[in-house]
This record gives C-alpha cells, structure tokens and sequence, in this order.
C-alpha cells in the first residue's frame, strides 16, 4: 500500500496535539533491548503507537511500541521504543513509516542503534560497532511505489547516509569515552530466521560486518527525506557459523543488557555533542 501525504500529516498532527509547544530535533530508534534509553528522557511524553492514526504495533520482543518525547542531554528528542520490521508482516513502507511523521515534527537527526550478529572473525560479540554503510540490495525499497516530493527525490543519493561528520563526531565520542568502537558495514537480513552459515560467508565476501534484520530500511527513508544519520550497532552475538552453538534471541537480549552502560554512555554523549 502507497501511504499519501496526507496520512503522514494526520499521524504528525495527532502526535502534535500531544506536545503543546515541544519540537523534537533528534528522532531516536532504540533497538532489542536497548529500548531503556527511553526510560531516561527527562519530562516525558509518552505516545502509544496505537493511539497515533496508521502507525501499526511493534510486536518484537523488547520492544515496547511508543514514542518518547522529551529532553535527554539537552537535546529535545523524539524515541521510539521499538520499531517495526519486515518479518513481522509489514511492509518496507510501513516499517519506515515513522521516521517520515518525525521529520514532519522538525527531526533532522536520526539515530539509530541495533543489535545484529558479528560476521568478522576478528571481532568479539559485546563489541561496539559504528555503521558506516550498508548493504540492502536483495529486498525492495521503501521508497518503492509513488514518489512524494514533499519528502526527496524520486533516485535519491545514498552515497552517504550515514553521515559523515556524525560518524567523526561518535568517534571522537568513543575515544574520549575509552570505548572500543569497531566501524563496519550493516548487511541487511530479512530475517526472522537468523542466517546459515553460507548465508553469513556469502555476507563477509560481500563487503558485510554485522548481520541485521533492521535499521536499513529506515536508514534508506531517512536519508530520502534529507536527515543525518547516526548508525550505532551491538554486536550481541558471532554469526552463525562462527562458533559450534545455535543463535538464540535470548543472547542476544542479554549482550544488550550486559552492554548497556558502554552502550547508553556512548549514545548520551553523542547526543550531547549534537
Ligand atoms: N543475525 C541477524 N540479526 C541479528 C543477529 C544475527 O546474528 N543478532 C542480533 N540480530
């Protein structure tokens, strides 16, 4: 289904109506278990999905399914608890839908974090891992179907999406901070099945270092609609193959809470130097 402008605009101004005169400027998508940044934003307002025309509910676990708004590090933020993905039956467009109602409440940042499997060998799950592309060339678009010009251009640019001046910035961050910040290429997976081991040699050979099943589509919107991006990743587990054990979600929710200091520190203080 092709959303049309004027259901972006119903689903900004029902948010609207909920925020007096707050403007957010930094929308935030916090990923599996890392959704407790939220918790911290300071005079919050808290908006269910469900009360927000055509949004649809986050049914991931660890995703709580609202937006926060509000201050954190001084800066006014818009978080959403839990995103949207593919393999919950939505589609690319749907997934991404709520990045376009942020930019049309005045975000012109997005950060985004994740959690997602380490396919380099010469890396440890627990790791910090600063995207610096990605590769989502097997599935379709979410700009796919009508163009709507409010938002960008019909073949927009995607040379850098992740900023670069954002990328610098979260690196000197985490040097500062004495936090190990490997930097790699997200390589998108559909998911909900965690990858084979030939499916991750096939994502090495193809330039990926982290394997997830998120954030890119949103990426691709963002950077449609003229957002910088900031694209911060957990790596909560090896890929499959890697080491002689199944992938299990429980895992990876534990990496993300066993990272959650690095994680919330780097993230908070990146936010501050906005
Ligand atoms: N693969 C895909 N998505 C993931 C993984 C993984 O290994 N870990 C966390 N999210």
């Amino acid at each position: 289904m092709d959303y049309t402008m004027e259901q972006y605009r119903e689903s900004a101004q029902a948010i609207r109506s909920r925020l007096g005169d707050f403007v957010p400027k930094v929308a935030m998508v916090l990923g599996s278990g890392l959704g407790f940044l939220g918790d911290e934003v300071e005079d919050p307002i808290a908006v269910d999905y469900k009360d927000i025309p055509h949004f649809k509910a986050s049914t991931a676990p660890g995703h709580k399914g609202r937006l926060v708004f509000g201050t954190l590090e001084g800066r006014k933020v818009a978080v959403m608890q839990g995103r949207m993905h593919h393999y919950e039956g939505y589609s690319y467009e749907e997934v991404s839908y709520a990045v376009r109602v942020l930019r049309l409440l005045g975000c012109d940042t997005l950060i985004v974090t994740n959690a997602a499997g380490c396919v380099r060998t010469d890396w440890q799950a627990g790791d910090l891992m600063l995207i610096t592309d990605q590769i989502k060339m097997f599935s379709e678009s979410p700009l796919r179907g009508e163009n709507l010009p409010e938002f960008g251009v019909r073949f927009p640019d995607a040379s850098h999406l992740y900023t670069p001046r954002l990328r610098e910035l979260a690196r000197e961050t985490a040097r500062e901070l004495s936090i190990p910040l490997r930097e790699g290429v997200y390589f998108y997976c559909y998911g909900p099945q965690y990858e084979t081991p030939a499916e991750i040699r096939a994502a090495r050979l193809l330039g990926g270092d982290a394997v997830g099943m998120s954030t890119a589509p949103e990426v691709i919107v963002a950077g449609h609609c003229g957002m910088e991006v900031l694209g911060l990743t957990l790596l909560s587990n090896m890929a499959a193959g890697i080491l002689d054990q199944p992938l299990s979600e429980q895992e990876v929710l534990d990496a993300a809470e066993a990272a959650r200091e690095k994680f919330s520190a780097l993230v908070r203080a990146c936010l501050r130097k906005l």
